[in-house]
């Protein structure tokens, strides 16, 4: 049985590869950073000061984080949350301007794409929250870095995140996650959105101009909030890997020490829906190929065993 010997062989090259050599290679290759499963307490951002040898900064985060635990534990009224988000929509309505460099997005599906530590954390200090406090001598100048000084009280702001939270029902479709967690920075030229959103089509071509000119006035207000413009992610998930994409929207600093990319909070489900609209609009024919590959292994099972009868029957009378 020569060709079963060669068989094994082949098989046992491949599998070696494959599961030996190609992921010790990547590991090389790639950083690795450990995840933290979207649980948002402040303890990577401690062990980075920590590590950087930044004392008093790893002891404001410290107590940073330990404020936002304390106020995870009080008890949020919904009611009187609703009362409290008025202050949030002063900024955050349809339609927004853009304030500091970006437009603040619709928070109309909060509850179901962020944690709820983040929240707490995002609204007593914004800067801190998404890891980007040394980007300012005062956070409070972050673009919502004046919400500090409007719901000082903890049980407001307990309040207005049980409100948000409270708010999850409605079901977010994986478009409406990205444009609300990533949209005001990332274009998506695939699906025809920009920083502005969805590119509406004009009859006359001097519209489609002047539309165009928008979009670059809106780009360069980004650009220069955030040093340079954030790539399109059209086709990024083709790019970078899964636990590259996940491990940076949880804390963008773990894997580009220095970036201007703020942590975006996102809770687990939250992104699952953003990696999901990317994996859509990036590689649209993911559902086709794995609909079709199981069929293709089939085929050539059956393909093998019909090969195999016929040599038997070829070789019957040679023997
Ligand atoms: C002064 C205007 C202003 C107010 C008031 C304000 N925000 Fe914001 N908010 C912003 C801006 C600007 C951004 C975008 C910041 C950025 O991308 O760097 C933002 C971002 C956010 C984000 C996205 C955060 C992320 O990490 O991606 C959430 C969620 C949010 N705000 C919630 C709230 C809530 C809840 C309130 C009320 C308690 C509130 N905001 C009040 C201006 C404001
Ligand atoms: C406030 C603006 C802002 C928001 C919001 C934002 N990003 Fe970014 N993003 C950036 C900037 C700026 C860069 C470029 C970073 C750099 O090169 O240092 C970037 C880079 C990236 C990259 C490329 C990283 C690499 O080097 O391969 C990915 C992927 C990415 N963002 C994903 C996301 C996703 C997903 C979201 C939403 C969940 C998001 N971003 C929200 C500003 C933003």
């Amino acid at each position: 049985m020569k060709e079963l010997k060669i068989f094994g062989i082949v098989a046992i090259f491949t599998l070696v590869l494959y599961w030996g050599v190609e992921p010790f290679a990547h590991s090389q290759m790639h950083k690795h950073v450990d995840g933290h499963g979207f649980v948002y307490d402040g303890a990577a951002d401690i062990a980075e000061a920590t590590a950087a040898e930044k004392k008093d900064k790893a002891e404001a985060k410290k107590a940073f984080w330990a404020d936002v635990a304390k106020v995870s534990k009080i008890k949020g009224d919904v009611a009187a949350g609703e009362a409290g988000f008025a202050t949030c929509m002063g900024c955050h309505m349809e339609g927004g301007v853009n304030m500091g460099g970006v437009i603040p997005p619709v928070l109309d599906h909060a509850g179901a794409i962020y944690d709820k530590n983040y929240l707490i954390a995002l609204i007593k200090d914004p800067a801190m929250a998404s890891n980007v406090d040394h980007k300012y001598a005062d956070t409070m100048t972050h673009p919502m870095g004046s919400i500090k000084a409007m719901m000082t009280d903890d049980q407001q702001v307990a309040d207005v995140v049980a409100y948000i939270m409270a708010k999850k029902a409605g079901e977010v479709t994986t478009k409406e996650a990205f444009a609300e967690a990533c949209g005001r920075c990332h274009a998506m030229r695939y699906a025809k959105t920009t920083q502005l959103g969805d590119t509406p089509t004009f009859k006359h071509e001097k519209d489609t101009l002047a539309y165009k000119i928008k979009v670059i006035d809106e780009q360069n207000l980004v650009k220069a909030y955030m040093g340079k413009l954030p790539p399109d992610l059209s086709i990024i998930i083709r790019a970078r890997g899964h636990h590259f994409m996940e491990t940076f929207v949880e804390n963008p600093q773990s894997q580009l020490a220095g970036t201007s990319m703020p942590r975006v909070g996102l809770s687990h489900e939250g992104y699952e829906k953003v990696h999901a609209y990317m994996t859509e609009i990036g590689d649209p024919s993911k559902p086709a190929r794995e609909e079709l590959g199981p069929k293709v292994l089939l085929f050539f099972l059956v393909f093998t065993g019909l090969a195999f009868l016929w040599k038997k029957s070829m070789w019957k009378g040679l023997h």
